[in-house]
This record gives C-alpha cells, sequence and structure tokens, in this order.
C-alpha cells in the first residue's frame, strides 16, 4: 500500500486528466474529480454543462454519483479546476456548497478532500455544520 500522500497525489493525477475532458462551453471552466473507493478503485467525473445552465453538474458530483451507482464506496475524493487560461485562482478551486452537501452524506466525515493547488482539507472542515434529514445510512 502506497504512502497516504502518493494516494492523495495519484488521485490528483486522475482528477486532473478527467478536467480535460469537461463539457464546458459557456465557463470555459474545466474542473475534474476523482474517488477512491473502499475496494481500492478510482472513478472519476468532470463537469458537463448545458445549454440549459441551471441543467450543468459539477464534477465532484459527476464522480461520486457514478461510484455510488456502480455500487461503490467512496471514501476519498480530489479536484482539480482549470480556466481557459489554464490555471484557476485559489478560491476557484475551491469545491462548490452544493457538492460539500453531496459530499457529506456519501464520504466519511473524516474523509481528506484534496484540492489541487490548495491542499488537503478533511470533508468536515468544508462544511462543518451540514444539512441533514435523518442519519445517513451509506457509512
Ligand atoms: N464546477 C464544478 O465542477 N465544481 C465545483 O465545485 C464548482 C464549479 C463547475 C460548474 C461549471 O461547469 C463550472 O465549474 C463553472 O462554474
Amino acid at each position: 500500500m502506497a504512502p497516504a500522500e502518493n494516494n492523495a497525489e495519484s488521485l490528483l493525477v486522475r482528477a486532473r486528466q478527467a478536467a480535460k475532458r469537461a463539457h464546458c462551453p459557456y465557463s470555459n471552466f474545466h474542473v475534474g474529480a476523482a474517488v477512491r473507493c473502499a475496494d481500492g478503485s478510482v472513478i472519476d467525473g468532470c463537469n458537463v454543462e448545458n445549454a440549459s445552465y441551471g441543467l450543468s453538474i459539477c464534477a465532484e458530483r459527476v464522480a461520486l454519483f457514478t461510484a455510488i451507482s456502480q455500487g461503490k464506496r467512496p471514501i476519498e475524493l480530489a479536484v482539480s479546476c482549470i480556466d481557459a487560461k489554464g490555471d484557476a485562482a485559489p478560491g476557484s478551486r475551491m469545491p462548490c456548497g452544493a457538492c460539500r452537501q453531496v459530499m457529506q452524506e456519501l464520504l466519511p466525515s473524516k474523509a481528506d478532500v484534496s484540492i489541487d493547488g490548495v491542499g488537503t482539507r478533511q470533508l468536515e472542515q468544508l462544511l462543518p455544520t451540514p444539512f441533514e434529514l435523518r442519519q445517513p445510512t451509506i457509512n
């Protein structure tokens, strides 16, 4: 088993690769995400925009929902953002609030979230007071 830092870096590599596949003709803002699952597999996703803007979906949710739909249990996540000029400001690299809410239901509360160019945060740092309807059963 590779050290934790190497795991985070390899997950970021997958997220960067996924960002290149983003369908983002409206924002020109490429986002990629990768989740490591409990069985060791990695599933990635990119943002997918639509001419009806509100139908667009973030890379983090694509990756997380894909993992769940494949019967996998996500345990950590990495995200990478690249804008049209090939870079992104630090604030633009952070996962949006909607994705944080989804993460808190589908990842363990102590899950590492690696943000390219920013660092690694525990999920509970990113969303200390999530909305909860009832105790999630997934973890
Ligand atoms: N985006 C993500 O994929 N993840 C986030 O956490 C924030 C924003 C996408 C949505 C949209 O396609 C583009 O970035 C610009 O907002």
